[in-house]
């Protein structure tokens, strides 16, 4: 996943509050957070900002927010090992992001893939839709990130992180670390696919929402859309990304809510039925106990005070390697009167 030698040490990753949460957003970033939290020091945001880029209802990002920390909880980052916070709550992201304006071009802003897909989907394009990849770029560089654990989709946006923070320790001497890109292969849910369509991702924002498992799908729900997903001609179980795709991708997700190889699932079914039954089986049995918990984290009060705490620790980190950024640009900084 991490492909190259450099020790993990600190962690930034983001989910935005939009819309439902799919279960590949869970197998392609959120299961690598948890996993990280023991190994390095990690930061982990609601990027509210970020949803900000396309309209939203202001009552539904305000409970997608809160929501997304609960499932952050839920899923099994614990508080008081990894810092859970809302973006926004910290401003020195912003304030980082004029810099990265500031320090990116017009022209790689628009070679983005995902600003390409996403505009051509929007009746007017906001300006913040084109200078997302500044944010993100300051949400991972005022941690100096050493890895960012994402999905395949968003390699991309931390490449050009990447180039800009090369681009500064060139201008202003080495001072930022280059960030690594912490990405699953499609095999180990890097780039898990629509069950309607395997040639598309799974994805939030997909028009058939049988093609999404979310987080919170009921066991009900989550056995008809495995029933029909799309699987390919033939009823051999074998991982085959070109001529298989549908079987492939209910395959590594069967691997990774069980933890069986993608062989030892191969060896074990001759045909799509019990196969299937056992792929939507798994998933319920992961995602049954993470909503559970969701459940009881609605206590009021529970989830804003992790908030809270979060904010406090990410700011104090955030506010003082931000002293530092403008202090290489040449801002002058602040005296108290
Ligand atoms: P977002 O909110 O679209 O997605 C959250 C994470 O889920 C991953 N993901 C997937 N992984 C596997 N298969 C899929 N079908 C799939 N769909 C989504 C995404 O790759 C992502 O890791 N720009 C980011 C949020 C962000 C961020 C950051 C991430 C803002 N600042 C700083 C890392 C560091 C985004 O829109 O993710």
């Amino acid at each position: 996943m991490a492909t190259t030698n450099v020790p993990v040490t600190r962690v930034l990753s983001g989910i935005q509050p939009t819309g439902q949460l799919t279960l590949g957003n869970y197998v392609g970033a959120m299961k690598n957070f948890v996993k990280l939290q023991h190994e390095a020091e990690c930061y982990f945001c609601i990027v509210d900002m970020h949803a900000l880029t396309v309209p939203q209802d202001p009552k539904a990002l305000y409970n997608a927010t809160l929501d997304l920390a609960r499932i952050y909880v839920a899923a099994g980052i614990d508080p008081n090992v990894a810092t859970i916070f809302v973006q926004s709550h910290v401003p020195a992201h912003a304030e980082l992001g004029w810099l990265m304006e500031c320090s990116s071009y017009i022209g790689e802003l628009g070679r983005m893939t995902q600003f390409k897909d996403k505009s051509a989907k929007q009746e007017v394009v906001t300006t913040g839709l084109m200078t997302y990849p500044c944010l993100m770029a300051a949400d991972i560089l005022i941690y100096q990130a050493s890895h960012v654990p994402v999905g395949e989709d968003q390699r991309q946006h931390l490449e050009l992180t990447r180039d800009i923070a090369t681009r500064l320790n060139h201008r202003f001497g080495d001072f930022v670390t280059v960030p690594e890109p912490y990405i699953p292969s499609k095999a180990e849910g890097g780039r898990i696919m629509a069950l309607t369509d395997p040639t598309k991702k799974m994805s939030k924002t997909l028009e058939d929402p049988n093609g999404n498992i979310y987080l919170m799908d009921p066991p009900k729900v989550i056995m008809n859309k495995i029933k029909r997903a799309v699987t390919d001609l033939g009823r051999e179980v074998v991982y085959d990304e070109e001529n298989k795709p549908g079987v492939s991708n209910l395959m590594v997700l069967l691997s990774l809510c069980t933890g069986q190889t993608l062989d030892e699932i191969s060896a074990k079914y001759d045909g799509y039925g019990q196969f299937k039954k056992d792929v939507a089986e798994a998933i319920i049995s992961v995602l049954e106990p993470i909503q559970q918990k969701v459940e009881e984290l609605r206590a009021p009060g529970v989830i804003e005070e992790i908030l809270a705490k979060g904010a406090d620790k990410a700011e104090a980190v955030a506010n003082r390697n931000l002293a530092v950024f403008r202090e290489r640009f040449g801002l002058v900084p602040r005296r108290r009167a």
